[in-house]
C-alpha cells in the first residue's frame, strides 16, 4: 500500500478548519509557484495561488493542450489542474488518478466540468495506471514524480496509455552533475527527517539519467526547462507558514527540510524543471526494468484499488 505524503494531513485539516490562507495557497493547486518577477512576490496566499496557477499553465502549455483532447493527469491533488483547464478549453475529456481517496473526493467536490468538458477521478497508483493502452492524447504529471515508486515506471505507463504521437508534460526537480553527490550525502544525512514532513521523494535522477529512462519508454523530442529562479519565492512563503503544513511537533523539521531544498536551488544543485516529450509513434514499449539506469526498480505487487471516485459532466 503506498501512503500518500504526510503533509496532505496537515492541509486537509487546515481546509478543514477553514484556514484562509491555506484555502488561498493550496486549497486548489498543491505544488510551488511561478513568479514571472521574483522579486514582486509579496507573500500572501492569494499571491501565492497566483503563482501556482501560473506554474501549472506552464506545465499544461509545454505538452500543449487543446480543445476537445482526451487528458489524464496523473497524481492530481485537489484536482487543481484539471479545474485550470477546465476554464481555458473546450471539450476535454479530463481524467485525474491519485493513490489519496481524500483528494480525489475534495477534486470531484470542487470541480464542476463546463465549457463541454468532463472530468472523471480515479484512484490508483501512477505506475500501475488502470486504464487499456492508447487512452489519452496527453499525460500531465506537476510535481508529483519524485514520489511514484519509480520513475522508470511510471514513463512506461505514461506510454502505455498515450496515444501513438501522444505528449507528456510534467515538473520535477532535477539534480544538476555537480549537485548529485552533494544531494547524496545530504539524503543520506538527513533523509528521515525530510521523509517525515515530505515523505517519501527520490531527487536523485539527474537529466542524463532522465533523458535515457525517457527514451527506454520511447519518449522523443525531449524538451527540459529549467524555471529555478522563478520559483524561489516558495520557500519564503513555506517557512513563513510552517506551523500551517505541519502538526506543531514537525513544523521544526518541515522548516529545516525547506531550507534544505532551498539551498539545493539557489546553489544550482537541483532544478526546479518543466518537461515535455512525444510518446513513439508505433507504441513499441521499452522494458524499463531491464534499464540500467532505473532506480528504484519497484512495482508494486498489490496495485492500489481501482475505482472512480464520481463522474461529473
Ligand atoms: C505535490 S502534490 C501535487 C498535486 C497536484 N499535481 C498539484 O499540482 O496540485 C503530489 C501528488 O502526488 C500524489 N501521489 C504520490 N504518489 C502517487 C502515486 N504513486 N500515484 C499517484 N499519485 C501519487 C499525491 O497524493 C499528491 O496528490
Amino acid at each position: 500500500m503506498i501512503e500518500p505524503p504526510p503533509y496532505f494531513d496537515a492541509l486537509l485539516d487546515r481546509l478543514a478548519a477553514g484556514d484562509p490562507v491555506a484555502g488561498a495557497a493550496f486549497g486548489r493547486h498543491v505544488h510551488w509557484g511561478y513568479w514571472p518577477d521574483p522579486a514582486a512576490a509579496d507573500g500572501t496566499g492569494t499571491d501565492y495561488a497566483r503563482a501556482a496557477e501560473e506554474l501549472c499553465r506552464r506545465v499544461c502549455d509545454a505538452a500543449p493542450v487543446g480543445d476537445g483532447l482526451r487528458v489524464l493527469d496523473v497524481g492530481c491533488g485537489f484536482g487543481g489542474t484539471v479545474a485550470s483547464l477546465n476554464e481555458r478549453f473546450t471539450n476535454l475529456d479530463m481524467t485525474g488518478v491519485n493513490i489519496d481517496p481524500r483528494q480525489l473526493a475534495r477534486a470531484a467536490e470542487t470541480v464542476v466540468p463546463a465549457n463541454g468538458n468532463r472530468a472523471t477521478w480515479v484512484e490508483g497508483d501512477a505506475c500501475a495506471l488502470p486504464f487499456a493502452d492508447a487512452q489519452f492524447d496527453v499525460v500531465l504529471a506537476v510535481e508529483c514524480v519524485f514520489h511514484f515508486p519509480s520513475r522508470a515506471g511510471f514513463f512506461a505507463e505514461a506510454a502505455r496509455v498515450l496515444k501513438p504521437g501522444g505528449r507528456l508534460a510534467l515538473s520535477d526537480f532535477v539534480p544538476t552533475v555537480a549537485g548529485l553527490p552533494k544531494l547524496r550525502e545530504n539524503a543520506a544525512a538527513t533523509g528521515d527527517e525530510t521523509r517525515a514532513s515530505y515523505g517519501a521523494v527520490d531527487l536523485l535522477c539527474p537529466e542524463d539519467e532522465y533523458r535515457a529512462a525517457l527514451a527506454v519508454a520511447g519518449f522523443t523530442d525531449q524538451q527540459f526547462e529549467d524555471i529555478t529562479v522563478h520559483t524561489l519565492p516558495t520557500y519564503e512563503f513555506l517557512k513563513a507558514n510552517a506551523t500551517r503544513w505541519q502538526a506543531p511537533d514537525r513544523a521544526k523539521a518541515y522548516a529545516r527540510a525547506t531550507k534544505r531544498l532551498e539551498a539545493a536551488g539557489r546553489l544550482d544543485w537541483l532544478r526546479y524543471t518543466i518537461l515535455s516529450c512525444t510518446a513513439a509513434r508505433d507504441l513499441r514499449r521499452g522494458d524499463w526494468r531491464r534499464h540500467a539506469n532505473a532506480r528504484p526498480v519497484a512495482i508494486h505487487s498489490r496495485p492500489v484499488a481501482t475505482r472512480a471516485v464520481s463522474r461529473l459532466t
